[in-house]
């Protein structure tokens, strides 16, 4: 039986930090999988040990999220980036429109693509406040006539959330990306959920997209066949190839999150955890700061300055001899991001706190 012992604690944005249960798992398995003499990932597609993995992990998702039978499940390969223009391709035939709130870079990406390939305008954008939070229903500019409004529920580069997914009137398409599987999915808001997979759910190589069915009636005829929903639906994700070893490791993340009590467990636990680190921010008497609003602090990557923002490579260095890494902001903002994903263990959060708590005292 492998073992793990690490040494270091991974805030990385993505891909993520994974549980030490489910590597080892993967580890004691992969040479040969059920004694059938075989890797999983040398096995077909179509053969019955790699099937049961395959639909296991879609019932799975369906039992986690409790999406309702009228939402399709997919494994799509390309990401998180590809959604961007295979969404408006397939839900924006020409009688439809999209608002698309931009919160932050992936907002502002996702609709870059959606106007180029549909009907789809800015209901909303934040780059006046500096992307430092997310707007309320009131702040819309929803068209009318607009049949879906667009939104990024949590800005992995700014570290902002929507705290509420308060109703805009219309149905709304959702990027869930980096806070996927961390929290309920009220999914009478939804047509639409999205997001890569290696972030919260396991390592990277596809995106998971669940969208009604009745939205697949209307897909244009000229969308070619791999970037429809259809193949994906119809295919039950196995019109091709599908990424295996992704699919099978994500089965394993989602048996953890089950282990450990779901998704209303894992929304308390990050409010918990994410509140350590804040705390450690609000209680530095200002020698850390956080650039975005209290109200749209995000749970999953928690974004700081230090108030000498000449300090911030010395507190990356010792931070990293301290075996704390992947805490360099993105290139996009600089800063520093912590992301506290659901593998994250709590020592590693308790480490960072300890540690920007010593920082502090050090050098202040
Ligand atoms: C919110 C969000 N959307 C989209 C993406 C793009 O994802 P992918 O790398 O899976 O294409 C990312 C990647 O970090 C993200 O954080």
């Amino acid at each position: 039986m492998t073992t793990m012992s690490r040494s270091v604690h991974n805030f990385c944005a993505g891909p993520c930090v994974l549980p030490d249960e489910v590597l080892a798992e993967l580890a004691d398995e992969l040479p040969n999988f059920d004694a059938t003499g075989m890797s999983l990932i040398e096995m077909s597609h179509r053969s019955g040990d790699y099937d049961k993995v395959h639909h296991e992990t879609l019932d799975l998702l369906r039992q986690l999220t409790s999406a309702p039978d009228d939402f399709s499940i997919m494994f799509i390969q390309g990401g998180a980036s590809l959604q961007f223009a295979m969404l408006p391709m397939n839900v924006l035939p020409a009688d439809r429109t999209a608002g698309y709130v931009v919160s932050g870079t992936w907002g502002k990406k996702a609709l870059a693509d959606a106007e180029k390939l549909g009907s789809a305008y800015s209901a909303w954008d934040g780059a006046d406040g500096g992307y430092a939070r997310m707007p309320t229903v009131d702040e819309l500019d929803i068209k009318p006539g607009t049949s879906f409004l667009h939104v990024t529920s949590n800005e992995t580069i700014g570290g902002i959330r929507m705290a509420e997914f308060a109703d805009p009137g219309i149905p709304m398409l959702a990027d869930m990306s980096s806070d996927y599987l961390s929290r309920p999915i009220p999914w009478d808001r939804f047509a639409v959920v999205y997001g890569g997979v290696q972030k919260n759910l396991g390592p990277a190589g596809m995106a998971v997209v669940f969208a009604r069915t009745e939205l697949l009636d209307s897909i244009p005829s000229g969308v070619p066949a791999y970037l429809s929903y259809n193949t994906h639906h119809k295919g039950d994700s196995l019109a091709n190839t599908p990424p295996m070893f992704t699919i099978w490791a994500t089965n394993k993340m989602l048996k953890w999150i089950k282990a450990n009590g779901g998704l209303e467990a894992m929304d308390a636990r990050s409010e918990r955890r994410s509140g350590v680190i804040y705390d450690a921010i609000d209680s530095s008497n200002g020698f850390y700061r956080s650039p975005v609003d209290a109200a749209s602090r995000s749970r999953m990557n928690i974004v700081f300055r230090l108030a000498d923002e000449d300090l911030e490579a010395a507190f990356l260095t010792e931070a990293d001899a301290n075996g704390m890494k992947n805490l360099k902001g993105h290139r996009s903002v600089g800063g520093i991001r912590a992301s506290v994903y659901n593998a994250l263990p709590d020592a590693s959060v308790d480490a960072l706190a300890q540690f920007m708590s010593d920082f502090a005292a050090s050098h202040g």
